[in-house]
């Protein structure tokens, strides 16, 4: 392998890699496609979904009238959110055959891997799978999105042995979920909560998950492919499962007495402070604010604002260092106050990152419907980039096969 370690040229010569590669940044700054659905203005901190500001949203929307603006370009009348709301309640309930293969899953499971298994079996209880029409694909949508609450609270049951609970129609989303998870109906303002949360997290133009969910649709993959390809691009720690991360951190750090000591330690051995920074923000993220308040406030009602003081702690501690380093723009994210949030309404550790796909399911649906039907686009278009090849190269004919026996170690 005399070759190991150099690249070809365009002219076909041998050359040493450079170990800037320039290319690997995460796509960052790329624009690689239109979309109607929802816009990061990373400079400024602002997300609107199909225009309307997340603020109004948060405060003024639901997640069943968001998952159908995400879904029709403008607001529904209340006719239309009424028949959408019906059709959501009319698609909770799981086939059993759905829990009867996840039952044979060992119960130390990973909820991700659960929900990212489950999905292609929906799939196949799925009456329009081979219908691409753009009718049947809303269908699709609507499964979706109630089922993925139903599968992770449903598996967290069967996991503790406990039986599994019918939705109840009386309930909004938000609410179902909870009751479906716990075996308690939460109170109004829990429900609230819970439904703020989901309108917060239900979209965020080109992130990762998002991305992937696109890019196999775009190989006219179905909609159960694309989006079990998102809930693996969600789980991944730096995406979705930081907001578990966050509270693993609050969890280890309850009893330290030097909690700005340990941000600062962090810090200098290169660690990452979990629920901070992102990629298109270079500002506050609009959605921090809202969950920061809700953590204090459900704080303040359930006596558990020691998770909310001990976050603001490490916020402050983690923003002033980063700043006298000349990081001046990384602040909390979504996923850090979401932590507390979701810990405090009694949702397990592992569970974070699956409620998170509760709510992004309908974005993901969204973009899925977008794409297919190039409804941003004039055209539908496979992704397929290009990437540069740095490895061994030993011009046009290739590097001589060796028979083993004369195959060197070095
Ligand atoms: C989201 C994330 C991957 C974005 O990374 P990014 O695009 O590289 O962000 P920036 O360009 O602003 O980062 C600038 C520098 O700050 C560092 N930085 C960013 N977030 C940091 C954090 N939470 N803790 C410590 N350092 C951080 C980066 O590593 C980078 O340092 P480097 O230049 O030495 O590599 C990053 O902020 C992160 O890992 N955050 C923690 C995980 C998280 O909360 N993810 C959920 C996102 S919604």
């Amino acid at each position: 392998m005399d070759n190991a370690g150099q690249v070809a040229t365009s002219e076909g010569e041998k050359k040493t890699p450079t170990t800037v590669r320039v290319k690997n940044i995460g796509l960052r700054g790329v624009t690689v496609a239109d979309t109607k659905i929802s816009h990061v203005d990373g400079e400024n901190g602002i997300l609107i979904y199909r225009g309307y500001r997340i603020e109004e949203l948060a405060q003024r929307s639901t997640f069943e009238e968001t998952a159908y603006l995400l879904h029709h370009d403008e607001l529904p009348t209340e006719e239309e959110l009424r028949k959408f709301r019906k059709n959501l309640i009319e698609a909770r309930p799981v086939p059993e055959f759905v829990f009867d293969a996840l039952k044979r899953l060992p119960k130390e499971s990973h909820p991700m891997d659960v929900l990212q298994a489950a999905i292609p079996i929906l799939a196949t209880a799925d009456p329009v799978l081979d219908d691409e029409t753009r009718e049947a694909n809303m269908a699709k949508a609507i499964r979706l999105i109630s089922r993925v609450p139903a599968i992770v609270a449903g598996w967290h049951r069967m996991r503790k042995g406990t039986d599994l609970l019918p939705p109840k129609n009386t309930l909004s989303h938000a609410a179902n979920f909870l009751w479906q998870l716990t075996g308690k109906e939460p109170d109004s303002e829990v429900a609230r909560d819970l439904d703020t949360a989901l309108v917060l997290h239900a979209d965020h133009s080109f992130n990762a998950s998002t991305f992937a969910c696109r890019e196999v649709v775009s190989t006219r993959a179905h909609m159960y492919a694309s989006v079990a390809a998102g809930v693996g691009a969600l789980s991944g720690s730096l995406h979705g499962g930081a907001n578990a991360q966050v509270m693993k951190m609050l969890q280890e750090l309850k009893n330290e007495k030097d909690v700005s000591g340990w941000v600062r330690n962090q810090l200098a051995k290169d660690q990452k402070i979990m629920g901070m920074g992102h990629a298109v923000y270079k500002t506050l993220d609009p959605r921090a604010p809202f969950l920061k308040d809700m953590c204090f406030s459900l704080g303040k009602k359930l006596h558990e604002e020691q998770w909310c003081r001990l976050s603001t702690e490490i916020e402050e501690t983690a923003v002033a260092e980063f700043t006298a380093r000349g990081l001046t723009t990384i602040r909390p994210n979504v996923d850090f106050y979401s932590a507390s949030v979701y810990h405090m309404m009694g949702i397990p550790l592992d569970l974070m990152t699956p409620v998170f796909a509760v709510a992004r399911v309908a974005g993901w649906t969204a973009h899925i419907v977008e794409e297919k039907f190039a409804d941003a686009q004039e055209k539908p278009a496979l992704y397929r980039p290009l990437s540069e090849y740095v490895g061994h190269y030993c011009g046009k004919t290739g590097c001589v096969y060796e028979p083993m026996e004369k195959r060197s170690l070095g």
